[in-house]
């Protein structure tokens, strides 16, 4: 399924070629990707692997489901691509400890959904953060959530010349996930309580019912550097409906939240 999404599979190897070719400028040695979770394929390194060679660049191979771990295991031996590998690991990348050497230049995790919902995106790359380098590059460089308000006519009608903010307008950002998250964030991986990572309380005047009619939630991915995946370009950017406006005469308030636990995801409550 990730696989047939064309343009999020591009992005993401466009990416990741982009920051090797930025390392390779500074490093001589080879760099070390921390790929969690591969899928049965490890999809979005193969190319990388087709391409580089061992002494240019290894990975550490990181899945949590057993049949995927064994199908990606026995594809990398099938291309021959092992003298690449410095660990596979069939383990849960939000609790896993990392080895101190070689030291990883790139984390690189595609665990996620539209709205970062169900998927265990943030808390693996919380966890992996913690672990690595300051001057590590994540891939995705920058993931986000927009509360906004949205016009569902100037979105459907909108054409290639069409300004996002004939259509959109941001409130507020929920969360931004990046590089530096861990210092940001707060997050006991090995607890199973429930942790509100952050909250947002936002105003809705009543100008903006009339103009908009709708909030949504919008993920906004940053792959590397100006490597993006823009509003509804993939299933993992197309905006959220988080409730329909209607004619209002008072100003209203809710408040949005973003939960980490079993099912990561966001809650909103009107006031
Ligand atoms: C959306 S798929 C993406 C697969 C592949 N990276 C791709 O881009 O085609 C996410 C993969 O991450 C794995 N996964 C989910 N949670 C994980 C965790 N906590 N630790 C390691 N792998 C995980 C899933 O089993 C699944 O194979």
């Amino acid at each position: 399924m990730c696989l047939d999404d064309i343009l999020r599979t591009k992005q993401f190897i466009k990416g990741i070629f982009k920051a090797i070719a930025t390392l390779q400028k500074k490093q001589q040695k080879p760099i070390h990707i921390l790929y969690a979770g591969t899928g049965p394929y490890a999809t979005l390194l193969l190319p990388v692997l087709a391409t580089y060679s061992a002494q240019e660049v290894i990975v550490t191979l990181v899945e949590i489901n057993k049949e995927s771990f064994n199908s990606m295991k026995s594809i990398i031996h099938k291309l021959d691509f092992e003298n690449h590998v410095v660990h596979f690991k069939n383990e849960d990348a939000t609790t896993m400890k990392l080895d101190s050497t070689p030291k990883i230049d790139i984390i690189l995790s595609e665990t996620l959904q539209c709205g970062l919902v169900k998927e265990q995106q943030v808390p693996i790359t919380l966890n992996l953060l913690h672990q690595v380098e300051d001057s590590v590059i994540l891939i995705p460089e920058m993931l986000a959530l927009d509360v906004c308000l949205f016009n569902h006519n100037s979105f459907t009608n909108r054409n290639e010349n069409t300004k996002e903010g004939n259509y959109l307008q941001v409130l507020d950002r929920l969360i931004e996930i990046n590089n530096s998250s861990n210092e940001a964030f707060k997050l006991n991986t090995d607890s199973t309580v429930t942790t509100i990572l952050s909250e947002k309380k936002i105003k809705i005047n009543p100008s903006d019912a009339t103009t908009f009619d709708a909030l949504v939630l919008v993920t906004r991915m940053t792959i590397f550097q100006d490597i993006t995946i823009d509003l509804n370009q993939s299933g993992l950017t197309v905006p959220i409906i988080i409730d329909v406006l209607s004619n209002h005469t008072e100003e209203k308030t809710f408040t949005i939240s973003y939960k980490i636990d079993s099912e990561p995801g966001f809650a909103m409550h009107w006031l």
